[in-house]
């Protein structure tokens, strides 16, 4: 096993009728800043919900962060947050508006002359404003960690950056706000979140049998309640549990001292910028071929991945490699996912440019570093 440091202090308010519990963690003498996206709050409740909570304290809005959330947009956050001498953070929302409300929280406080430098440049964030927050998407795991995803439209770029003072305080989970999704998100939350735990899983034998249980206890959760939320959206005991998946899937307890592989979000995050897919999409299609392409480098836990997850108990390594490789491509096309880049009438044309920012950024990918530009290109292409 790697050595690690694990340190995660986000404090977890998990269920139904939790909303309240904001008069316990918010101070009253706070200024809130409530972030949100583009109304689905306004739409099921919750924002009421709060509004009346909170309708003691000092609370100032900001809304309109849009899915993967826009550093021009959080900007005329920032502005805000400063010129109201903001000193608290509540985003309200799925994963782009925690992680662009985490943006507006280290921007505000940024001492150098370019926020962006904070995530083009990984300038350190020596201080940020506080945040607490409430999810209503299960997907990100951004509720349990301290990274944040930033898009830049003038760039076509999409950057991640992450810091210990951007972890929400608390976060609110109450499953009974996912009711409202629309399916393709439901689908897209799902897929992010078992590709989360495949990134930290699906890479060499470490010696970590315990983490490796972990993340298999996710992936077969995540695939028994998919089956289920589909039958019965309106589900509780479901949308908990995919709920709580989410948040174990990219908290960081899973990835402790195993090495880790992040290809599939790197080529996704470019496949997003350019293209403009959800952010589950791209995973659904880069998946796969990255399974391809890596199949000798990653046999050994592919198969074990076969044998543990899937129940394939036949044939050579292989045989249940690839039979575990077909499984997980039906899995996300019965979720209703695309697994293929020409299912969306993409093309080849950008692949150039994208295999070349990989190079431009000196970036290698996957636990053993072994896919540069050249890799990349291969990748893409199996994506097609
Ligand atoms: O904007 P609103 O109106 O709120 O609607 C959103 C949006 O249209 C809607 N939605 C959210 N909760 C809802 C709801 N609609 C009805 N009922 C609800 N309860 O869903 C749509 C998508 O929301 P978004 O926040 O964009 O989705 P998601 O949570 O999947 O977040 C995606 C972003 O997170 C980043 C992605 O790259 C992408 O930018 N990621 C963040 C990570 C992290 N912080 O650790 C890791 C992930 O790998 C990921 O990269
Ligand atoms: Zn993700």
């Amino acid at each position: 096993m790697l050595n690690f440091t694990y340190h995660n202090p986000v404090k977890i308010i998990f269920g139904g009728h939790t909303l309240r519990e904001l008069r316990k963690l918010i101070p009253q003498n706070k200024k809130i800043l409530l972030t949100y996206g583009g109304g689905s709050i306004k739409k099921n409740g919750v924002y009421d919900k709060i509004t009346k909570i909170l309708k003691n304290y000092q609370v100032i809005e900001f809304g309109g962060i849009e899915s993967n959330p826009q550093y021009e947009t959080l900007m005329k956050a920032v502005a805000l947050a400063k010129k109201e001498a903001v000193d608290f953070l509540l985003p309200v929302g799925g994963g782009s508006v925690l992680d662009g409300t985490k943006f507006i929280a280290a921007a505000t406080k940024f001492k150098g002359e370019d926020p962006w430098d904070i995530i083009a440049k990984k300038a350190p964030v020596e201080e940020a404003i506080p945040l607490g927050a409430v999810i209503t998407l299960p997907a990100t795991g951004s509720e349990m960690n301290g990274y944040a995803v930033i898009s830049r439209a003038s760039t076509e770029e999409k950057l991640a950056f992450g810091s210990p003072l951007c972890y929400p305080q608390f976060s609110i989970l109450d499953p009974e706000s996912t009711f409202s999704l629309p399916e393709r998100q439901v689908s897209n939350g799902i897929v992010d979140s078992f590709v989360h735990v495949m990134e930290q899983y699906m890479t060499v034998r470490e010696g970590a049998p315990l983490q490796d249980r972990q993340a298999e206890a996710i992936l077969m959760t995540l695939i028994e309640e998919a089956g289920k939320v589909k039958i019965n959206p309106d589900d509780y005991t479901v949308r908990a549990n995919l709920m709580w998946c989410a948040c174990q899937a990219l908290n960081g307890l899973i990835g402790c001292g195993v090495p880790q592989d992040w290809a599939t979000h790197m080529i996704g995050h470019e496949l997003t910028a350019l293209y403009g897919l959800d952010h589950g999409q791209t995973l659904a299609v880069v998946l796969p071929a990255v399974l391809k392409h890596q199949k000798e480098n990653k046999l050994d836990k592919l198969c074990h991945y076969a044998e543990k997850v899937w129940g394939v108990q036949k044939g050579t390594d292989r045989e249940k490699a690839d039979i575990a490789i077909e499984k997980t491509k039906d899995f996300f096309e019965v979720l209703g996912m695309k697994t293929s880049l020409s299912a969306y009438g993409i093309s080849s044309e950008k692949f150039e440019t994208i295999a070349s920012r990989f190079d431009e950024r000196n970036m290698f990918l996957g636990e053993k570093q072994n896919i540069g530009r050249k890799e990349v290109m291969e990748i893409l292409k199996l994506c097609l």
